[in-house]
């Protein structure tokens, strides 16, 4: 796949991003920081059951990440529902991505976040650097964007310049 069709695919994922926003009554939720780039990103998850077995109903996220990052989320989570959590966990960053085609090299780690953010939510007890150590009940779990209000207010530095062009 030629580089302008993963460029176009990108363009096309981010327009009309799928399952953007918080989810009210998740059932689990996860936040990954890059430590590449300093991007964001944190994904909802709802189950529900289907023949016995646990599935997920539906994910959503919220990041600020590159556009490659919100392009993943959008098909990662489109890709998961109906996934149980080991078929989920199974998956690699490039699996979530597989839809937008291979990304080059410069941009696994994009893919990487949502897989982080996935893990985060699915195993938080095997997630690599959650941002937040301690997650609050889901339900009460504040948007990325208060949390980063909050942050910004606390003077916390987060690094959102120099982000690779996409
Ligand atoms: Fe860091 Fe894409 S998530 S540049």
């Amino acid at each position: 796949m030629s580089d302008e069709n993963l460029q176009q695919r990108i363009e096309d994922a981010i327009r009309d991003p799928k399952n953007l926003g918080e989810m009210q009554g998740a059932d689990a939720v996860g936040t990954v920081g890059s430590a590449d780039c300093g991007d964001m990103l944190r994904m909802w998850v709802k189950f529900k059951e289907q023949d016995g077995k646990k599935i997920i109903d539906r994910a959503t996220f919220q990041t600020f990440g590159c556009e490659t990052a919100i392009a993943v989320a959008s098909v990662a989570t489109e890709l998961i529902a109906g996934k149980t959590v080991d078929e989920a966990l199974s998956m690699s960053g490039s699996d979530l991505s597989a839809p937008l085609g291979p990304l080059p090299p410069m941009k696994i780690h994009c893919a990487q976040l949502v897989e982080g953010a996935l893990r985060s939510a699915l195993a938080p007890e095997q997630a690599a650097m959650p941002v937040e150590q301690t997650l609050q009940a889901p339900a009460q779990a504040p948007s990325l964007f208060d949390q980063f209000g909050a942050a910004t207010e606390k003077k916390v530095k987060v690094v959102l310049e120099n982000k690779p062009k996409d």
